[in-house]
């Protein structure tokens, strides 16, 4: 082949280039040009394989051509490519403007629940009164869920209770009054303290019980404290939580930790007393227990119990939170169904 041949090759094979290249819409579309005439099968490289018919003088002068060839390729194909992308990029600005006008995605809010809000309404009470919020463990010393509360060893109270055990000396506690023992123990008199929390029952779940629920304690001790201050405290709770036509009943019961003891009713704040579904005919519905702190209890938290007196109360707060917004069942204040919750 004369060298003649070749550059003519050349130079139509660089047409053919330009000509597709301009033509060319996209990267891709300019990538398999590049395959097609500068790749390892390209149709340079098949003009480079015709070299050896080429007179040998004649070589230098040819190849000096095909680089050419491809230089001039190559820096048509730069130039195509970034008019391509200048393109591309301008279109994306036009179409992919942000309207600002749009409305917004509304954000999702939490919601309290009404275990939460019977919680912080009880504190709110409590704290007016002017009492402390303190808390205590959950896994707790049976020591101090039974033993420091006057239940022994083979106290029928601790079957009553039965809970979940850890090992023979730690317990999830049944109840929140163990923190009144621990609160008694720091020695700082006067108290007046709730203590909310979780406790737990080795019990079956039904429309009223669960294995895990919640209290709320309470404890006052001071020189003088009388089980009139108890009803008093009691009775005034009794009206804020539930209206100020709510009366109050004190029957006698019994809790190791105090004496004497009792279950402090509210009149049906639906029925105002007369009797209906909601009390069951009863006009009056259970809601805490309490009593005056055992002489026994004092002495074992290192108490004086002929200098000092004082009460002390539990209450479910599930039950408040039942009561307060009729609700029937249990089990729907713990399976957080949004579309129950959302109503509180
Ligand atoms: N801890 C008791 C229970 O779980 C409730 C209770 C009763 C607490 C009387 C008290 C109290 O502080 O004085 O059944």
């Amino acid at each position: 082949m004369s060298d003649g041949s070749m550059k003519e090759r050349l130079n139509s094979i660089v047409a053919s280039a330009m000509e597709s290249m301009q033509k060319a819409a996209s990267p891709d579309a300019l990538n398999e040009i590049r395959v097609r005439i500068l790749g390892k099968k390209g149709e340079l490289k098949e003009v480079m394989k015709g070299m050896k018919d080429v007179a040998p003088e004649d070589r230098p002068k040819v190849g000096q051509l095909v680089n050419e060839a491809r230089d001039r390729i190559e820096e048509r194909m730069a130039e195509i490519k970034e008019k391509i992308e200048q393109e591309q990029l301008e279109m994306r600005l036009a179409t992919e403007t942000i309207d600002v006008t749009l409305p917004a995605k509304k954000a999702v809010l939490g919601h309290r629940h009404p275990n939460q809000i019977a919680l912080e309404e009880l504190e709110r009470i409590f704290i007016g009164m002017g009492y402390e919020v303190v808390e205590g463990p959950e896994v707790e010393y049976d020591e101090y869920n039974f033993t420091k509360l006057n239940i022994p060893a083979n106290h029928p109270a601790k079957d009553e209770q039965d809970t979940f055990y850890i090992n023979k000396e730690i317990v999830l506690r049944t109840q929140t009054s163990p923190t009144q023992a621990r609160v008694m123990e720091q020695g700082k008199l006067p108290i007046r303290m709730i203590s909310p929390g979780r406790v737990f029952r080795s019990d079956e779940v039904d429309a009223t019980h669960s294995p895990s629920f919640h209290q709320i304690e309470g404890l006052v001790v001071d020189k003088n404290i009388t089980l009139a201050d108890l009803k008093g405290t009691l009775e005034q709770f009794a009206k804020e939580i539930f209206g100020p036509e709510t009366k109050t009943k004190f029957r006698p019961h019994h809790f190791p930790f105090t004496e004497p003891s009792a279950e402090m009713d509210v009149s049906c704040f639906k029925c105002g007393g007369k009797g209906c579904r909601f009390c069951k005919g009863e006009g009056w519905i259970e809601i805490l227990g309490c009593g005056m702190v055992h002489p026994h209890v004092f002495e074992m938290c290192g108490i004086d119990p002929n200098e000092y007196t004082g009460f002390a109360f539990g209450v479910g707060l599930e039950r408040i939170a039942l009561l307060k917004y009729e609700i029937d069942d249990m089990r729907l204040l713990y399976e957080n169904d949004q579309r129950f919750l959302n109503q509180f």
